[in-house]
């Protein structure tokens, strides 16, 4: 097995070669400015280490790793623009910098600019790695259109905020270690196992996101810590708030949902003042262990030495330990 870090150069050694043309500069400019944000570029690292695991090359898997990290910056720079977000690690957000219409169109070529890193596989998978692709890229558009409509909604109950979070995150981190395993040629049932093992792995990963939304440190995190309480999303831990919260604590809670116009940090602090005296942090990383022990589970019953499981036990609990 390589090691992490030897992963995590390789990643960003590649990354940072990734060039775009010149002209027109506000259609490329915005590719370059968003992926030298850095970030943990986890879904290639996952990709990598899936390919790794099971024998496979992994200097043949690092065009669709890059492929996976161009799509997820797409899906980062259109749903800054969905969620009216200031702030992407720590910086500006394209549509901020530039304006809208720019966050659009350079988030559609970056989607086809993934697309044409993800075709450089060898020809004897590729319809079955476009496939998967294909099927994950479907998934987060239906995740966030559920994410949206979640947000003028009082009445989502937790399965539903789950399939949600399924769909608009955890499928990506499934695609890419089923992808790599395919480029590793992992038979079919350690595939889709470590496919699953993604997947609760990625809901256990947005739960987390959720919580650094509201209990991030700002210097670290960023992201507007908030966000989510500004706009409504329904979290875990909204939707654990409404189901517990009681007399005029309700009556605050719903009007705070109701208000229209708002200081922004008012209503922030207000909200997680409630969500602290209801004890909604504990109950969201209870939640989050559950999806992680699922997911261990599913990586239980891959054939795989022992060692190579536990490489992908230590990832995936470095992950949902994050402050950022
Ligand atoms: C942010 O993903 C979007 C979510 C699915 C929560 P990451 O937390 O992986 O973002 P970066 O790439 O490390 O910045
Ligand atoms: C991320 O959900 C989902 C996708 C980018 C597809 P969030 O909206 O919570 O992600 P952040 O917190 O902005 O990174
Ligand atoms: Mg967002
Ligand atoms: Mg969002
Ligand atoms: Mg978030």
């Amino acid at each position: 097995m390589r090691k992490l870090e030897d992963l995590q150069l390789l990643i960003a050694n590649s990354v940072s070669e990734l060039k775009y043309p010149a002209y027109p500069a506000e259609l490329y400019e915005p590719i370059s400015y968003i992926l030298a944000l850095g970030g943990k570029r986890m879904r290639p690292a996952l990709l990598l280490m899936a390919c790794d695991l099971f024998g496979g090359d992994v200097e043949a898997a690092l065009p669709p790793a890059l492929a996976i990290e161009v799509f997820h910056n797409f899906t980062l720079m259109h749903d800054d623009i969905m969620d009216n977000a200031p702030l992407r690690r720590g910086c500006i957000t394209v549509h901020e910098k530039w304006n809208q219409n720019v966050g659009i169109l350079s988030g559609d070529v970056m989607l086809i600019e993934g697309y044409k890193l993800m075709m450089q596989v060898r020809d004897n998978i590729l319809r079955q790695v476009l496939d998967i692709f294909n099927a994950t890229a479907v998934g987060v558009c239906e995740g966030q259109q559920l994410d949206m409509n979640f947000e003028s909604s009082n009445n989502i109950g937790i399965a539903e905020y789950i399939n949600m979070i399924r769909l608009k995150t955890a499928v990506v981190l499934g695609g890419a270690l089923k992808i790599g395993a395919l480029i590793g040629e992992a038979d079919q049932k350690d595939a889709d196992l470590l496919s699953v093992f993604g997947e609760q792995l990625g809901i256990a990963f947005q739960l987390q996101d959720d919580i650094l939304d509201v209990y991030g440190n700002p210097e670290k995190f960023g992201k507007q810590v908030g966000g989510d309480i500004i706009s409504n999303k329904k979290t875990y831990l909204l939707i654990k708030a409404l189901e517990l919260v009681k007399n005029e604590q309700a009556t605050d809670l719903d009007n705070w949902l109701a208000a229209k116009d708002f200081d922004p940090a008012e209503k922030v602090a207000a909200v997680t003042e409630i969500y602290n005296h209801l004890n909604i942090r504990q109950y969201a990383e209870n939640e989050m262990q559950a999806y992680a022990e699922k997911a261990f589970e599913a990586l239980e019953k891959i054939n795989l030495p022992e060692e190579n499981k536990q490489y992908l036990r230590d990832f995936a609990d470095g992950l949902l330990v994050r402050e950022y």
